[in-house]
């Protein structure tokens, strides 16, 4: 059985002070033992949440990382090394607003998931097509290109260690969120890319969805046969909504 996760990304969002009620609001929350429960704040906030949530059953990842593992010279990156130093244990990778508007190629992404892993964090991979791509019928290429990107370079087992999120593009910070058919449909096609070389490994991967996902929504989409859980925006930045999409995933 695979176990959900439920995760936040927090974007560029939060002040010291936000970020502390954020997570105050977070400890009165009732959250489910079976779910894992990530929150991905902006790097700047990331000792501070590690800290804060130090004995609590929510576990901490960054946004991004650098293509380099190690400490070095690069000007305004953060190596996956300093954010295992934080406190984290996991970090997006290919989220589609780096993608799309900070140039994340698949070829970066690629490294990212490779300089993540040397370090012992786990790469949250997302993917996902845009409106365009969808209506030109090309969601399931897309996917399975900005999929295979990672697979064929570092091999498909490297998915042992990682979490899978697919995230139309249009469906974030949108308000439109695919049916649970429709994701169920891209869940499933990754999970197929994968078992044609590892079906063992493929039953394994835990596979989010992402794209203004709510408590009103969570159940239906958690509840699909290869969604196993989510990657929330913005209702992630309000505990109580945060709160309940988690139970959502809960059994
Ligand atoms: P929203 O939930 O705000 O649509 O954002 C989704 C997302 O991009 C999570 O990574």
């Amino acid at each position: 059985m695979r176990r959900p996760m439920v995760a936040g990304n927090w974007k560029m969002h939060g002040t010291r002070a936000s970020v502390a009620e954020l997570i105050n609001g977070l400890s009165r929350q009732v959250l489910p033992d079976d779910v894992e429960i990530a929150v991905f704040p902006s790097s700047v906030h990331l000792v501070q949440v590690s800290a804060e949530l130090a004995g609590k059953a929510v576990v901490v990842g960054a946004q991004d990382c650098a293509t380099e593992p190690q400490q070095g010279a690069l000007t305004g990156e953060v190596a996956a090394f300093q954010l295992l130093d934080a406190g984290c244990s996991l970090v997006l990778v290919g989220h589609s607003e780096r993608r799309s508007l900070l140039g994340d190629s698949d070829e970066v992404v690629t490294r990212k998931f490779a300089a993540a892993q040397s370090c012992g964090l786990t790469p949250v991979l997302c993917v996902g097509e845009t409106l365009a791509q969808r209506e030109a019928g090309e969601t399931l290429a897309v996917v399975a290109r900005q999929l295979a990107a990672v697979a064929g370079k570092l091999g498909v087992q490297v998915f042992e260690r990682a979490v899978i999120a697919y995230e139309p593009v249009w469906a974030i910070g949108t308000g439109l969120t695919a049916s649970p058919e429709q994701a169920q449909e891209v869940h499933a096609a990754i999970r197929s890319q994968l078992a044609a070389q590892d079906a063992e490994l493929a039953g394994r991967v835990r596979i989010l969805y992402g794209g203004s996902v709510k408590a009103a929504s969570a159940a239906e989409l958690f509840g699909m046969p290869d969604i196993d859980g989510g990657l929330v925006g913005g209702a992630s930045l309000n505990a109580d909504e945060f709160g309940a999409i988690c139970r959502a995933a809960g059994s």
